[in-house]
């Protein structure tokens, strides 16, 4: 778990890069000094446009059922919370019905979550002028044993704001923080504790 807070560095350059401005839910103050009411505030502004944002467009290899249907699925987050420290992304996770037992259990070894777990994870920034930007949407579908050892049976796969699908090299871009930092937890890193849904 050492290692994290300097990855974290590495997916939040990734993610302003492709941040979309959203001013009509800005806030009054840094993102950084939102409490979950507010964060969760800027949420509810922002959700309906957020979500459309990621359905537009093809999704090539995505399944458009994945991106369509996951705002239906539950939801782990009980507000949104920004796992890093400066900056501010904020993120939502959702999970279906086939992972959500065992997801929301958010158990720190034996983790076993069955195949065809699927798990999104929205994500927007404030920034430290209280301006609001969208962020990428997340995916991970658990698939069958052996299929991809190297990421643990995990599919790993990122939506932009504006719904284009992201063509990343997913086992450096996403697996390998997974896997080293939350072998553990089968690969899933949870929302942070306070915002946990239980
Ligand atoms: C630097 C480490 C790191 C990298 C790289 C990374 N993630 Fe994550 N991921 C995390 C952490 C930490 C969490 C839990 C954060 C939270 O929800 O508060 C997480 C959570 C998730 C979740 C919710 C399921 C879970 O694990 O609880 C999804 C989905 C996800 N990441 C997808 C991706 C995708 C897709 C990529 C590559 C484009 C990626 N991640 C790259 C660290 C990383």
């Amino acid at each position: 778990m050492k290692k994290l807070p300097i990855y974290l560095g590495g997916v939040f350059a990734t993610l302003l890069i492709s941040a979309t401005a959203h001013a009509a839910c800005d806030v009054d103050k840094p993102g950084y000094e939102l409490n979950g009411d507010e964060a969760e505030s800027v949420y509810d502004c922002l959700k309906a446009d957020l979500q459309a944002g990621y359905q537009e467009g093809p999704k090539r290899w995505i399944s458009e059922d994945f991106v369509n249907d996951y705002p239906g699925w539950t939801k782990a987050s009980a507000f949104p919370a920004a796992p890093g420290f400066h900056g501010g992304r904020f993120l939502v996770t959702y999970v279906n019905a086939i992972g959500a037992d065992e997801y929301l259990k958010y158990k720190p070894e034996d983790v076993q979550v069955p195949a065809g777990t699927k798990i999104a994870k929205e994500s927007f920034a404030i920034n430290d002028d209280g301006k609001v930007s969208k962020g990428p949407l997340f995916l991970m579908e658990k698939v069958r044993a052996g299929t991809s050892p190297e990421t643990g049976d995990w599919y790993y796969m990122m939506v932009a704001p504006n719904g284009a699908p992201q063509a990343v090299n997913v086992v450096t871009a996403c697996s390998e923080c997974h896997l080293e930092n939350f072998s553990e937890q089968g690969g899933l890193g949870y929302p942070v504790e306070d915002a946990r849904i239980r």
